[in-house]
């Protein structure tokens, strides 16, 4: 079975080729990911609009080289894939619509994919494993525990009431004057920095709760950059160090308590952590996750970078599963903006201006 993803819910435009054969094992014939960076480094953050149009301008480019790059032509696909939401409204319609096209132009069933799913399923591509796992998301919009229990159950076990944590370190790094994103430039300073200069609080740790909340600690983090400024390098470094053990502290142990409940709901007895997202690229962040892990008697599975980043392939893959059990989406499928995986859980309190962050 091959399926075309789509991906274009963020700033990156992205498509794929993605193989499924009969037995349920992936293999993935292109990756194609064009980073829309440059178009927002000047604002400190992606411009909505300016993605929109950028990825009009792109994406039939970039369908072009996974087709190329993969050795198929249109005619050789068994579907076509594209991330219908959760994202940035216009740019999720410029790939859900070019997905219908094709769709409709080469007689082809249109599988429409949250994007959370498409992080979700991630791990059965590269690393084949089983139902049922815990997956913890964080990005730049989503910071979640998630039961993964079968293709289309997912069970929210805890979420962020403000901030994503890849938000925290992109506005950490905008306090401290360092580049966007955020994420890497923070991690480069932390490493030369001294992380026990600025006490800095730990959110929600005290609490017996698998919520995060990133919010206060900017707060922090601005009131410790306020107390020293004008900020020396060192005192950049010290700051973005505090910043980050404080973070890798609140994970790591919600890592741990995340397992201990997900292993007394589902009886499984060395149960696998999932991590996916951007930030799961931060190496002092992968490291504690390794311990927690450990220590809970867990397993734990990171895939590639550039698969935890958002990319086509991660779309073409849950376009595969989904396909593979017969759900395909009609050409009316709409675009949503907001779209949680699990239907279920309430929205929290504090959450996004517009209603629970998705
Ligand atoms: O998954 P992603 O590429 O895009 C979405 O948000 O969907 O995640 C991007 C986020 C940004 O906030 C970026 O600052 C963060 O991931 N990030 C990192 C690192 N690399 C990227 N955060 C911490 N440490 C890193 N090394
Ligand atoms: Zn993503």
């Amino acid at each position: 079975m091959l399926i075309l993803g789509i991906e274009t819910s963020c700033d990156e435009t992205a498509a794929a080729v993605v193989e499924r054969t009969p037995d349920g094992r992936g293999r993935i014939l292109s990756n194609v990911v064009h980073s829309q960076l440059d178009d927002h480094a000047a604002f400190g953050g992606v411009v909505p609009e300016i993605a929109a149009r950028a990825h009009v301008e792109a994406l039939d480019g970039i369908v072009a080289r996974a087709l190329a790059e993969a050795g198929v032509g249109l005619e050789r696909l068994d579907g076509v894939a594209a991330t219908a939401g959760p994202g940035l409204i216009g740019g999720v319609l410029v790939g859900l619509l070019t997905a219908k096209a094709i769709a409709l132009a080469e007689g082809l069933p249109l599988l429409a994919i949250n994007h959370l799913e498409g992080h979700a399923l991630t791990a059965r591509l590269t690393d084949g494993i089983g139902f049922p796992y815990l997956l913890l998301l964080v990005s730049g919009g989503h910071t979640q525990f998630v039961a993964v229990e079968a293709l289309g159950r997912y069970r929210r076990l805890g979420t962020t009431i403000d901030d994503a944590l890849g938000e925290a370190f992109d506005k950490t790094a905008k306090l401290l004057g360092l580049p966007y994103p955020g994420g890497p430039a923070v991690e480069r300073a932390a490493a030369e920095g001294d992380p026990a200069r600025f006490a800095l609080p730990r959110p929600l740790l005290g609490r017996d709760s698998l919520d995060f909340s990133f919010s206060g600690l900017k707060t922090a983090v601005r009131q410790a950059a306020q107390s020293v400024a004008p900020l020396t390098p060192r005192d950049v470094a010290d700051v973005a160090a505090g910043f980050q053990a404080a973070v890798t502290e609140v994970v790591a142990e919600k890592a741990r308590r995340a397992l201990k409940v997900f292993r007394a709901d589902t009886g499984v007895p060395e149960p696998t952590l999932v991590v996916a997202g951007g930030v799961a690229a931060n190496r002092a962040i992968g490291a504690a996750l390794r311990d927690a892990v450990a220590a809970a008697g867990g397993r734990l599975a990171v895939p590639p970078p550039r698969l935890c980043t958002d990319n086509g392939a991660m779309i073409a893959w849950a376009g595969a599963e989904r396909l593979a059990a017969g759900l395909v989406d009609g050409l009316d499928a709409p675009a949503r903006a907001r779209w949680p995986l699990d239907p279920g859980a309430a929205p929290k309190l504090g959450s996004g201006q517009h209603g629970a962050k998705a």
